[in-house]
């Protein structure tokens, strides 16, 4: 028998897929959805593939149609000015969103790109694994210790916030504020947001900003090897003179956090509590670890951290044969596309050796994230080394969801461990 944290019994007939199809709404969630998106999901693809709302926005859930749209980044910009002027006014997260690379068009974001990708080096995320397998290895000892941890907040979220610490160098004393900055940041991108969450985003940006001008000044004196620093090597520039301003500088360390921080931890967190759902799965990784990468691909496809993305036709075009307006808002349902049963065989089954493995879960064409090498690193030695140290982990309790529809994580998972 397996649990209900990600069940799959509950999926809907005919009329009830038609009806969940008709009335779904992004901005207001239907009961049970956070828990189990995809039998809506399912019913979208099924019946609403492109799925219209009120304000004018599209749904898009098929795994093609997705694929088109990240192909066609001239028709489907992501350039966000427009959208965040609207939610967040002239604030500092509209000052910081619109300057991160993501929420950018050519030619502002390929010279971005450019910068950070050869910060980004192989020597410098070789450099990561060694202090990864330490970092992992510590916080395992300790919860082989206690017995009874939270996954998310003993394990899952504390590899990633150091990783990201390491790469940009952020004394380890002065990381304590850093994961509640960034959660507070990134909540401010859920379709629905109160003022309250606001405020709290533009507090965590107006706060996080003066810590890194502080580090980046310090830097700037003593520079590290920017081989291995990818702070010292965004400060210097790359050899050929490009080199980023103070302001997208700053604002690009913090979207670096942010994006490889919630993404990371939920990554991990989701496989281990999939792993207590399936314990076909966890038997066949724990006898064949070498399954590790294929593994990875299935937990981002399975459970994909970063759920929706997001476009904006600047032409008039169509997507999956509906025609679209220019000025459109498109959400992409990465989480609907890579349980997609037209490019997926069985795709609501767990299957840690699937090939292959297309999925969406880091996005596509020329946004396609740029820590996916890292993630990978980190939740290879996280998740392998937690199934190979404590394989007889369990849940003690029933794990809570952050509540949040783009990004897909426990907030808290009770968890125990015998020998
Ligand atoms: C499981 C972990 C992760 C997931 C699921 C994930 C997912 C994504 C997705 C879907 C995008 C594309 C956004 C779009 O097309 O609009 C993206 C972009 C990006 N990600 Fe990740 N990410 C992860 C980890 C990381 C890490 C560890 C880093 C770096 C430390 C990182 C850095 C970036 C950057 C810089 C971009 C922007 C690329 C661009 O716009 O050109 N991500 N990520």
């Amino acid at each position: 028998m397996r649990s209900t944290v990600n069940s799959k019994s509950n999926q809907f007939n005919q009329g009830e897929a038609q009806e969940a199809a008709r009335v779904f709404s992004l901005y207001n969630l239907p009961n049970g959805f956070i828990e189990n998106p995809y039998p809506y999901y399912h019913a979208l693809q099924t019946f609403d593939p492109v799925k219209r709302f009120a304000d004018g926005s599209i749904l898009i859930t098929r795994y093609a149609d997705l694929q088109s749209v990240y192909k066609q980044n001239e028709i489907f910009s992501s350039d966000k000015k427009l959208e965040f002027g609207r939610k967040f006014s002239n604030s500092s997260t509209y000052e910081h969103h619109t300057s991160s690379l993501v929420f950018n068009d050519p030619p502002i974001h390929t010279q971005t790109r450019n910068i950070l990708k050869g910060a980004l080096t192989p020597r410098a995320m070789t450099a990561l694994e060694k202090g990864i397998c330490e970092l992992v290895d510590h916080l395992i000892d300790k919860l082989e210790a206690s017995r009874q941890f939270d996954l998310v907040e003993d394990f899952a979220s504390a590899i990633p916030i150091n990783v990201v610490g390491n790469l940009l160098g952020i004394p380890v004393e002065e990381r304590g504020p850093l994961r509640e900055w960034s959660l507070a940041i990134l909540g401010a991108l859920e379709p629905d947001i109160s003022a309250e969450t606001l405020h709290k985003s533009n507090l965590a940006v107006d706060e996080f900003l003066e810590f890194l001008k502080r580090i980046v000044t310090q830097r700037s004196r003593e520079a590290l090897d920017p081989e291995i620093d990818l702070l010292s090597r965004l400060i210097r520039g790359e050899p050929n003179g490009q080199q980023l301003d103070e302001k997208t500088l700053l604002h690009n360390c913090i979207f670096l956090l942010n994006a490889g921080h919630e993404t990371t931890t939920n990554l991990i967190a989701n496989a281990l509590v999939s792993l207590c759902e399936w314990q076909d799965q966890r038997e066949r990784l724990i006898s064949a670890p070498e399954c590790i990468g294929t593994a990875i691909n299935e937990f981002l496809r399975f459970e994909s951290p970063n759920q929706l993305g997001n476009r904006m036709a600047v032409q008039d075009c169509e997507i999956g044969g509906a025609e679209i307006c220019v000025g459109t808002p498109v959400t992409l349902c990465i989480g609907a596309a890579n349980r997609d049963p037209a490019k997926f065989e069985s795709p609501d089954i767990l299957d840690i050796s699937r090939t292959p493995n297309r999925h969406l879960a880091f996005g596509s064409g020329p946004h396609i994230c740029l820590g996916n090498n890292l993630a990978h690193i980190e939740a290879r030695i996280a998740i392998g080394r937690f199934v190979e140290r404590l394989p007889n982990y369990g849940l003690c309790g029933v794990p809570q969801r952050t509540g949040r529809v783009r990004f897909r994580g426990f907030s808290y998972v009770p968890t125990y461990s015998h020998r």
